[in-house]
């Protein structure tokens, strides 16, 4: 199965409800998953005011440590939403303004940053699939369900549920049936080998 047919073949997967399955760290060597716990971590203990502060210090060692393995940056203070995936984090840039929606999933080489025509930083709803080597740059919004090509320069809003594609991108599809089933997002998700979607508790996994 090719990544198109598993981007095609993403069914059901919540814009809203995030499915921290999908953030779940199986195994030692998942420098994505990593990554994204260590930011989970430290946010945790910031927001809780946690006592120790050595802890919330481990924690942006971790996310220091594997930022360098992953050659990825993603700030400690990025507004992540829920059930994030990173399969291959490596190259991967998210400005710290920018915002993104649950159970959304960003391939490698991907930039999410300022600097386009549109002032300000990206607004990314849910489970918006990004191709390799997209860059999404500045103030655009796009809408939930939305999927952008590999190496497309997103510099205009892309419509909810539709695939924007080139340089500069535009829509190339401009409805994926996923947007109707949106209220059965408990039953499956397979972009890009993703986790089935059960779990919807607001808290992160580890
Ligand atoms: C954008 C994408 C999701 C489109 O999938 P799709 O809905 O099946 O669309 P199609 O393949 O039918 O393409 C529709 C049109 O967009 C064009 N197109 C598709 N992907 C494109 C891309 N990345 N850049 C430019 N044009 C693209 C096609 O040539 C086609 O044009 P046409 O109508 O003139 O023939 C897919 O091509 C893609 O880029 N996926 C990213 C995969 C990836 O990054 N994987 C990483 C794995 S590690």
């Amino acid at each position: 199965m090719t990544p198109k047919d598993l981007m095609r073949g993403s069914r059901a997967v919540s814009a809203t409800l995030p499915d921290w399955r999908r953030e779940r760290c199986g195994r030692f060597w998942d420098p994505g998953r990593r990554l994204l716990r260590a930011v989970r971590s430290y946010q945790r203990c910031k927001t809780r005011n946690f006592p120790f502060k050595s802890l919330r210090k481990y924690w942006v060692l971790e996310h220091r440590f594997w930022s360098i393995v992953a050659g990825a940056d993603i700030p400690l203070d990025s507004d992540l939403g829920g059930g994030l995936q990173l399969p291959h984090p490596n190259g991967v840039v998210i400005f710290p303004g920018a915002v993104i929606g649950p159970n959304c999933l960003i391939s490698q080489q991907v930039t999410i940053g300022v600097g386009g025509p549109k002032p300000g930083a990206p607004v990314i709803g849910g489970h918006v699939d990004i191709g390799a080597g997209a860059k999404i740059l500045g103030g655009v919004k796009i809408g939930d369900h939305a999927r952008i090509g590999a190496n497309a320069v997103v510099l205009e809003d892309v419509p909810g549920g539709a695939t924007a594609a080139g340089v500069p991108a535009r829509i190339v599809r401009s409805r994926n049936p996923i947007l109707s089933q949106d209220k059965n997002a408990e039953t499956e998700s397979d972009a890009y080998g993703s986790s089935v979607m059960h779990d919807t508790t607001d808290q992160p996994p580890c």
